[in-house]
């Protein structure tokens, strides 16, 4: 038969018990509190933790505001006896609303106590109401942030007097340190969430502002050689889809297609009665012509842009075997975007309507480039352009 146990034993026990329950709203809500996306959604959390095992009352986070009443407002809470908090006002200031342990917990950012509400002074606003929802101790906990800012506080009530030991309290105060620390994640991810949103936003910008002044150069030239008016647009749009068909990745193709738009933009400085004379070039006029990758080079080279853009204008007359110009490059010193860029303007000047000579269609085009290949063209870029145009029925716009 067991003994009967001591008044001690049994309040050892309860504290043994209320330890426990402390302690499995801890773990409660570590599980809860990764799941929480939002403050709110963590302030609940909290609360519900804490009370839904039975072992405390109420439970209640309250944010400080900065009104005219240093009001604390009521943000979560739960328990049986949240009609307690019901059309209260509480206040952080140092005056007769803002005696209570939650009040003094945000003003001095300590753990506050009231072990006896029944008999506890800085209760007397509110101490019949709380009696009559069986609330009889709270404890007040400030809420951090890592540099130390109380933000909120985490208010419990238990139905029993001076239910808040030495244990209990320093259980709770590391859950508020967790709820502090979950609050800041969730804060730090929201901030970081926003500056990404806002480079993205600026990078957009930058992208249009490029995208733009390419555009303008690339019309600037095509007004002078009415023959080749569209040409880079078209063949920025083959470049583009050979190296999708590629596998190039989505940022270092629209350098790419920047650099297609203005491969040409050195004829700028061509005499445009060559550019547009019907018959063969004579030596010297085919030397000018030659300049065009070299002088859109020195334009583009001073933009700054993100992708090797003037590079890959100077280098898209360049061939593997260094039959090309201006710099006569072999194999891996020609870029791949200069490889692309070689092939769509190809397949673009052939297809296409020239002064000295009527468009002769991509099946001709195509024949041309495979007869280049592979000892000028890249036969990985020749057989990409071909699946484009064979496979997935590529069409140069209008
Ligand atoms: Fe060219
Ligand atoms: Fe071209």
């Amino acid at each position: 038969m067991p003994l009967p146990m001591s008044h001690e034993d049994e309040e050892l026990l309860l504290q043994l018990e209320r330890s426990n329950w402390t302690l499995a709203a801890i773990n409660a809500f570590h599980a809860m509190m990764i799941r929480t996306a939002d403050e709110q959604a963590l302030y609940n959390v909290a609360c519900e933790a804490l009370t839904s095992k039975g072992a405390f009352a109420l439970a209640w986070v309250g944010l400080p505001r900065q009104d005219a009443e240093s009001s604390l407002e009521v943000r979560a809470c739960a328990g049986t006896s949240v009609g307690y908090l019901e059309d209260i006002q509480i206040s952080w200031a140092e005056c007769e609303r803002g005696g209570t342990p939650s009040g003094r917990a945000v003003r001095t950012g300590q753990v506050q106590f009231a072990d006896h509400i029944q008999s506890n002074r800085d209760f007397r606003p509110w101490r019949a109401r709380a009696i009559q929802f069986g609330l009889h101790s709270n404890v007040a906990l400030p809420v951090r942030l890592v540099d130390g800012e109380v933000v909120a506080v985490l208010s419990l009530y238990s139905n029993v007097p001076a239910a808040f030991g030495t244990t209990e309290a320093s259980l709770l105060v590391r859950f508020a340190e967790d709820l502090g620390y979950g609050l800041q994640t969730l804060r730090t991810r929201a901030a970081y969430e926003t500056a990404l949103a806002e480079t993205r936003k600026q990078t957009r910008n930058i992208e249009g502002l490029l995208e733009g002044s390419v555009q303008a150069l690339g019309a600037a030239l095509e007004k002078r050689d009415p023959y080749t008016a569209g040409h880079q647009q078209r063949v920025a749009s083959l470049s583009v889809a050979i190296a999708q068909e590629m596998g190039m990745d989505p940022d270092r193709t629209q350098g790419l297609r920047l650099a297609a738009l203005v491969h040409d933009l050195g004829k700028i400085q061509v005499p445009s009665e060559i550019l547009v004379k019907p018959g063969r070039l004579n030596e010297f006029e085919w030397k000018m012509l030659q300049e065009h990758p070299s002088v859109g080079f020195e334009i583009l080279r001073p933009v700054g842009y993100p992708w090797p853009v003037a590079q890959a204008v100077l280098q898209h007359h360049e061939r593997l075997d260094g039959s090309g110009y201006p710099q006569g490059l072999k194999g891996d010193q020609i870029s791949t975007e200069a490889r692309i860029i070689g092939v769509a303007d190809i397949v673009e000047s052939v297809s296409s309507h020239r002064p000295y000579r009527a468009a002769l269609g991509l099946d001709h085009a195509l024949a041309e480039i495979r007869r280049l290949a592979p000892l000028q063209l890249d036969p990985l870029v020749v057989a990409a352009c071909e699946r484009v145009i064979r496979d997935r029925g590529f069409q140069f716009g209008p």
